[in-house]
């Protein structure tokens, strides 16, 4: 599956800024307890992005880890080499294409994570493969991912604003919690489940604006459908715009609850 998909630095941390903000619960705090993370391991993050879940584990040992976080954008990779740089921490980030054979050795790392990203992989059985090669015996793999239900308001705001015209199969809510989760389990010894909820609260319009616009020109190549004349994207954000407004005044707020699945599979 070829996926046309590039994300922008703006426009992910746009997203993580609403997250943080509006978001009742804090996922990397989730996520930090599941994984239960050891002083002296060796990381790798694949799909780094601009380097949160990396300097999340970096700050939890402090220091005491070998990590390496990977992605295929050079402008992400240079936005988490600043921050790097700023923090004094030292974290190596590189490009690294999961589409492609991964440049490790074979039994490489105690932990690999690949946060929001491991549905864009274009052969998915390829990728977990060279994930399960480069970890080591007892090593384990964290993804995390949008499952079906996840961000309905979100839906039904498009959908309303457009007469309900088909939205595109997304990539993530397609595929994480059913294609990916059965490859990850007919390749490792052992997969747990756990499901993330965290609401996100909007009073005001803007905010949940924002985040529709980060989110539509993230994916913007996949909603093809969507924006075919080269004004559509705007006149679809006025319509998102009047529904949100009306079912705001309707409901007092805007509640959009993030569904997310972490699937932490041993070797
Ligand atoms: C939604 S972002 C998540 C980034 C980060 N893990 C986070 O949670 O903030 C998805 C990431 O997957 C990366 N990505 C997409 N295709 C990739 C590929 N073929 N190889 C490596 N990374 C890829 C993107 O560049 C982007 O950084």
């Amino acid at each position: 599956m070829k996926i046309d998909y590039k994300e922008t630095t703006n426009d992910l941390l746009k997203r993580i800024d609403i997250h943080n903000k509006f978001g009742g619960r804090d996922i990397d705090q989730w996520m930090l307890e599941l994984l239960n993370i050891e002083k002296g391991s060796k990381i790798l993050d694949v799909g780094c992005g601009a380097g949160k879940q990396c300097f999340k584990y970096y700050d939890t040992l402090n220091g005491d880890c070998t990590i390496t976080g990977g992605d295929v954008s050079e402008e992400l990779l240079s936005q988490a080499r600043s921050e790097n740089e700023k923090r004094g921490s030292a974290i190596t980030f590189t490009k690294l294409d999961f589409n492609k054979p991964f440049d490790f050795p074979d039994n490489s790392f105690d932990l690999e994570s690949c946060c929001f990203a491991i549905y864009y992989a274009e052969d998915i059985p390829f990728t977990i493969r060279e994930m399960h090669r480069v970890l080591k015996p007892g090593g384990r793999l964290f993804t995390s991912g949008p499952m079906p239900s996840n961000k309905k308001l979100f839906y039904d705001v498009i959908r309303e604003a457009t007469d309900n015209k088909p939205t595109p199969p997304m990539p993530g809510s397609s595929r994480y919690g059913s294609a990916i989760l059965e490859t990850m389990k007919a390749s490792f010894s052992k997969v747990d489940v756990s499901i993330f909820e965290n609401p996100l609260t909007f009073t005001e319009v803007q905010p949940f604006l924002d985040y529709t616009r980060a989110s539509l020109s993230e994916d913007r190549k996949l909603w093809t459908s969507f924006f075919q004349g080269k004004d559509d994207f705007d006149q679809i954000m006025k319509a998102i715009q009047k529904v949100s407004e009306d079912w705001l005044a309707r409901d007092g707020k805007l509640v959009m609850t993030k569904v997310v699945g972490g699937f932490l599979a041993t070797k």
